[in-house]
């Protein structure tokens, strides 16, 4: 397991998580992976789309994949019911849009999941308030309100029922959600120890730095918290606004301009072929390219890129219930899965 999971992580370093090179040591052991959107905003970015969803389309190619919808996570900050579903079907939309129609991805909602409260709070049971009082999460909410809801602080253990509740290996996360991998291991630790079991897998935690080097409108970091970001699913004329508001140097139209620290191009290079990247590089070191030039070109390979996926989208959108059909399939899988270990806690929780 360890050398599989070495090597998984070597294969993981390098920029697009490609790695098809090792596909021989995957099939050797195919682990669970998990992730996540929160359907907290309005959609998905583009730093989602690059930092989670492709890599995660790659995983997906070896391992068993799950991918769901933490809606009662997301009830600790929305409370404008409104809001909230339509922000969800929004991003159920999307998702399926993304993914090509026989992806053998299991998608799930949570708030669908049956046992989901009840292995959190017998996991609770078991997690020690001190752990608990060291979270970032509501310590930070706590800065910033008067006060906070208990599922602010709860919030971890139900993450960690998340997470053990379907034997997951892996889970990729960014460095804010690093602690919450911890603690997931910590109480999935401590109740094997208080059972004397082996019960729940202690998940790892895939950190993808890589994510941090998506550049916002602004140069800074890609994020909904900084309005600096591009909507996978924008209109033309938002899309376009927002392409063109990339901050850039002010070197002249004539100057030779320097492509490795251009926000334009750190975002062509994601979304472009090798060949186009190539030749839009060169035509930054001969000069007489401007920047205007470099984001038209931008724009439309985003428009490119989604034409298809935008084209599902609005069918879905028209018709949910296409949508909804897929979701049912994967809350029922997942369910299943959840069923069979809430029924073997039930046991050792209370012998019955
Ligand atoms: N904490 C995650 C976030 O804030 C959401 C989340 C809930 C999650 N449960 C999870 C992530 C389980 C990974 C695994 O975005």
């Amino acid at each position: 397991m360890s050398v599989v999971f070495l090597l998984l992580t070597l294969g993981l370093k390098n920029k697009d998580f490609q790695y098809n090179t090792l596909n021989t040591y995957y099939k050797l052991e195919t682990m669970r992976v998990l992730t996540w959107v929160k359907p907290t905003g309005d959609g998905m970015h583009l730093w989602n789309y690059l930092g989670m969803f492709r890599p995660f389309m790659n995983q997906a190619r070896w391992h068993e994949a799950f991918l769901f919808l933490p809606d009662f996570h997301s009830l600790t900050s929305v409370h404008d019911a409104k809001k909230l579903s339509a922000n969800k079907k929004r991003l159920a939309c999307e998702l399926f849009a993304l993914m090509p129609d026989d992806a053998p991805f299991t998608v799930f909602e949570q708030s669908e999941m049956q046992y989901i409260n009840d292995i959190s709070w017998i996991i609770s049971s078991v997690t020690p308030y001190s752990l608990m009082l060291r979270a970032h999460s509501f310590k930070d909410s706590q800065t910033k309100n008067s006060d906070i809801n208990m599922a602010v602080f709860n919030y971890p253990i139900l993450m960690a029922a998340d997470i053990i509740g379907y034997d997951v290996d892996l889970v990729p996360v960014g460095r804010d959600q690093q602690q919450h991998l911890e603690f997931t291991r910590d109480i999935a630790w401590n109740f094997n120890r208080t059972y004397d079991t082996e019960f729940f897998k202690l998940p790892d935690a895939y950190i993808q730095d890589d994510v941090a080097l998506i550049p916002g409108l602004d140069g800074r970091k890609m994020s909904k918290s900084y309005d600096n970001f591009i909507g996978v699913f924008d209109d033309e004329k938002t899309l376009k606004k927002r392409v063109m508001s990339i901050v850039t140097d002010d070197k002249w139209l004539d100057d030779i301009k320097d492509p490795d620290t251009c926000n334009v191009f750190a975002l062509i290079q994601f979304f472009a072929n090798s060949q186009r990247v190539e030749t839009i590089r060169q035509k930054y070191l001969a000069g007489w390219y401007g920047y205007g030039h470099a984001k038209l070109e931008l724009l439309e390979i985003l428009w490119e890129y989604f034409h298809d996926a935008r084209l599902k989208y609005t069918q879905y959108m028209d018709n949910f219930a296409l949508v909804q059909a897929k979701l049912d399939i994967g809350n029922k899988r997942a369910n299943q899965l959840h069923w069979d270990k809430y029924h073997e806690l039930k046991k050792i929780v209370w012998l019955s």
